[in-house]
């Protein structure tokens, strides 16, 4: 059986499954318990000043028979005291010395940067992780995403940080998607010290408007605020930004990869991107603890199934599969086939490619074809030219029948040739302009 134990910058942890700080993670009851279903480490909810909450926090976006595939929330950090959350720490750590508990900071001055990781340090955790993206509330009072949002400003507070912290506990720096180029922010935390990176924190955010009242959700005495997003719809987002800071030359920092993770094939993605452990809330706030069980049982065997000896071998793995557009072979063709044992004529793909697409695909009647077991007979099916299939994938993305639309290569026959090739090869005057399509 695969290892699936981790070092974070010196954070270890059993497995690489760690609660994200957040409502699971607000008090030492719920850190035990989520010890106790396996999870390897716990990032506590965000420990500042005592804070002031409103009522209601929480809207989501449902699609389909799906609950929750986004998450938005308007609540601010820990609502307890700073004693109260440090003291539980300290208990918990007594009694799971060899699980992960990291405390999440959010403060506003130098000396109160000091001060809180000073206090983390006698709490016994293992590491602080620096919330700089709360995208609500405490933006408004110079904090969270304020700080994220400027790699200038976070890199002078990763620096008082550091001035406390450093050669004492692990720093961990929480970036905010909020930005257009996290790998800045990233930068920013390599550059005063940080030694490692997590994200993504809660996208802004407004999840639905309620159209008899026009008050959007969550609704706080007829008003509403933009909240913070996360859960599965984030996943896209959260993978390309772990992997540019992962394949980043200037970040090379470890990373704690987070958003949307629900299940092992999520988390082993985020792995393979360059994140050493995986932070969760959404999932857990959605289905419970529990969902762990599932999650180490499934890296693990399909670790095994790789032949990977430990969870460190799948680290990073894909990074490199991701280039820049214009390195990309233009002389690769992939054309779609349609297995008709599966096809139910249902005739979206034809829909899809004939509106939405490169109308590649006829609608022929059937006579003399070998008709799937779920068509009418008489019915047309549809065909696709695969001379004129471009390869966009929309046909199969659309068809509601497992592996009944495949995308197979054609051979070509001719080398690789990106679109860099080209330009230097047209500037020299080596060949003529590819002509546009018809
Ligand atoms: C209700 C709620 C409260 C949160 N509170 C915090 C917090 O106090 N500190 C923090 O760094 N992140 C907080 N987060 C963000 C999560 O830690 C995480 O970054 C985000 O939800 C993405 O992960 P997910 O898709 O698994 O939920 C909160 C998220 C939710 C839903």
């Amino acid at each position: 059986m695969a290892d699936l134990s981790i070092n974070l910058a010196g954070i270890k942890s059993p497995n690489p499954f760690w609660i994200a700080s957040g409502p699971p993670g607000n008090t030492g009851y719920q850190c035990e318990r989520a010890f106790d279903s396996g999870w390897g480490g716990v990032v506590w909810k965000t420990i500042g000043e005592p804070i002031v909450n409103v009522s209601s926090r929480y809207s989501a976006l449902n699609y389909g028979q799906t609950r929750m595939i986004g998450l938005n929330n308007i609540e601010l950090i820990s609502d307890r005291s700073p004693e109260t959350n440090f003291k539980e720490i300290y208990n918990v750590k007594k009694k799971w010395p060899n699980h992960a508990v990291i405390a999440s900071l959010m403060v506003d001055t130098r000396e109160r940067w000091h001060e809180f990781v000073q206090r983390s340090i006698d709490s016994g955790a293992d590491g602080i992780e620096l919330n700089f993206g709360c995208p609500h509330g405490m933006c408004e009072r110079g904090m969270g995403s304020a700080v994220g949002q400027q790699p200038k400003v976070a890199e002078t507070i990763v620096g008082w940080v550091m001035e406390a912290a450093s050669g004492k506990i692990p720093v961990i720096v929480k970036l905010t998607p909020n930005i257009t180029d996290v790998t800045q922010a990233a930068r920013a935390a390599k550059r005063a010290g940080g030694n490692a990176i997590s994200l993504i924190n809660t996208i802004n955010s407004i999840t639905q408007v309620n159209l008899d009242t026009f008050v959007p959700e969550p609704y706080v005495n007829g008003q509403s605020s933009h909240g913070g997003y996360c859960g599965p719809a984030v996943k896209p987002i959260a993978l390309n930004m772990v992997q540019s800071c992962a394949e980043d030359p200037e970040v090379q920092l470890p990373i704690s990869g987070i958003g949307g993770i629900s299940n092992w094939r999520d988390a082993a993605e985020f792995i393979a991107l360059g994140s050493t452990s995986v932070q969760v809330c959404t999932a857990v706030m959605h289905y419970g603890f529990r969902i762990v069980e599932d999650m180490a049982e499934g890296l693990s065997n399909y670790l095994d199934s790789k032949g990977f000896k430990s969870v460190n071998e799948l680290r990073g793995k894909a990074i490199h599969s991701l280039n820049r557009w214009e390195n990309l072979n233009l002389n690769f063709k992939r054309v779609a086939q349609i297995d008709y044992d599966k096809c139910i004529g249902c005739n979206l793909c034809f829909i899809a490619c004939e509106d939405g697409a490169h109308q590649c695909i006829d609608l022929v009647s059937p006579n003399g074809q070998g008709l799937g077991p779920g068509r009418l007979p008489g019915k047309p099916i549809p065909q696709i030219r695969q001379e004129d299939c471009v390869g966009c994938n929309l046909c199969s993305l659309v068809c509601p029948v497992d592996d009944c639309i495949e995308m197979v290569t054609i051979e070509t026959g001719r080398p690789f040739f990106s679109w860099k090739e080209y330009q230097t090869k047209l500037a020299k005057g080596e060949m003529q302009p590819i002509p546009p399509h018809p």
